[in-house]
């Protein structure tokens, strides 16, 4: 059994991991942080979690990464980060949720986050933890820098992409749609019930931090530095993230032709569903589950690639992906606690 704590375990990515690993077969928590809510019993704060777990919440502090295999940072950017390097001394190996060593560049980090990253020479250690992309390396790493939800969501669509002649990457353009626990569990104007119910809304156009996150994973994959558009939206749903992406297409290609390329791209992932020509990606057929789906369609007169995605947020977006994680850096089977069907309804 490998020993597993979990730094934010009272937010909703936290929450989500407590949920998967006490069905895990081979993981066993050990210790759970919560802030505002330390001191408190994790069942106080989340009682659906009542008859599951039965354990105190302390505040964090390095040594906790003393006694685990693996320690989960569930918590806000920087919060932990000046942290890291500490608990990265011993054999414990981190899985961090957070944005704060995604980015390669320090610059680039402080420039997107605003504030001076504090371990550059850290970064160099971590590895992107987006399976499909980075398998062996996440293997054996110390440090997974576990994706944002609207970078997993945009570079599954658009990865196939990269590496074929036949398209033109400098006209991407990335509209996503994210349901409002995406936002985190504290509370905030834009998301409370009366402000996010019944509405729709673009926030981050041009600017949101998972920019430069889309554009670093494309641009590794296609070879040469490219940019995108990148629009996100706030929807009134608790979980899912749609994404549609445009890219433009240097030849004729019809939508049987784009299928079949995507198609053969993620031929052996566990957790991608290419969906059948004429079927686009929905955000009620992943929730609860480590799921992508992906659909594809040919806008002939605008000579465009149009790819949807879907994913569940919390999930292959935030803690089912970190868990897909856990089990390539234990060796253990890929889809361990993860193989189970997405609810609907
Ligand atoms: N939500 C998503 O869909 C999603 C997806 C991908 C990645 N992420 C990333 O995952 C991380 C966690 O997100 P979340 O949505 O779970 O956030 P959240 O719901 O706001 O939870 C934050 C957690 O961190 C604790 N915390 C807050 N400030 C802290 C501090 N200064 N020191 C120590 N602990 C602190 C909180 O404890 P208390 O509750 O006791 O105050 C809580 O347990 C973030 O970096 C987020 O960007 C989130």
């Amino acid at each position: 059994m490998a020993k597993i704590s979990i730094a934010g375990a009272t937010g909703y990515t936290g929450l989500e991991l407590i949920r998967l690993l006490v069905q895990h077969p081979e993981a066993e928590l050990i210790t759970l942080t919560a802030d505002s809510h330390a001191g408190k019993n994790i069942t106080e704060v989340a009682p659906s979690l009542r008859g599951w777990v039965d354990q105190p919440l302390v505040k964090l502090d390095p040594s906790i990464a003393e006694g685990c295999d693996i320690l989960f940072l569930a918590l806000p950017h920087t919060a932990a980060m000046g942290q890291v390097p500490g608990m990265l001394r011993g054999s414990c190996r981190i899985i961090d949720l957070s944005a704060d060593y995604r980015l390669r560049d320090a610059a680039v980090y402080g420039e997107w986050y605003q504030t001076p990253h504090l371990n550059p020479e850290v970064i160099k250690e971590a590895v992107y933890g987006l399976p499909e992309l980075h398998r062996e390396q996440i293997k054996g790493a110390q440090l997974v820098a576990n994706p944002g939800c609207y970078p997993t969501g945009a570079i599954l669509a658009l990865a196939p992409f990269m590496t074929v002649d036949w398209v033109n990457v400098k006209s991407i353009i990335v509209d996503s749609k994210s349901g409002v626990s995406g936002a985190g569990r504290a509370l905030s104007q834009t998301t409370q019930f009366c402000e996010a119910d019944e509405a729709v809304s673009a926030y981050g156009l041009g600017e949101h931090r998972h920019t430069p996150e889309i554009e670093q994973e494309l641009s590794g994959l296609a070879g040469k530095s490219l940019t995108v558009t990148f629009s996100p939206h706030l929807m009134p749903m608790k979980r899912g993230l749609l994404t549609t992406a445009y890219i433009d297409l240097k030849k004729e290609m019809d939508r049987d032709g784009l299928h079949a390329h995507v198609a053969q791209f993620y031929d052996s992932e566990p957790f991608v569903r290419v969906l059948a020509p004429g079927r686009y990606a929905n955000t009620s057929h992943v929730a609860g589950s480590n799921t992508c789906d992906i659909g594809v369609q040919v806008d002939a007169r605008n000579g465009r690639a149009v790819i949807t995605s879907a994913i569940d947020n919390l999930m292959k977006g935030a803690s089912s992906q970190a868990i897909q994680n856990m089990n390539l850096m234990l060796g253990i089977g890929e889809t361990t606690g993860l193989d189970h069907p997405p609810l609907f309804p």
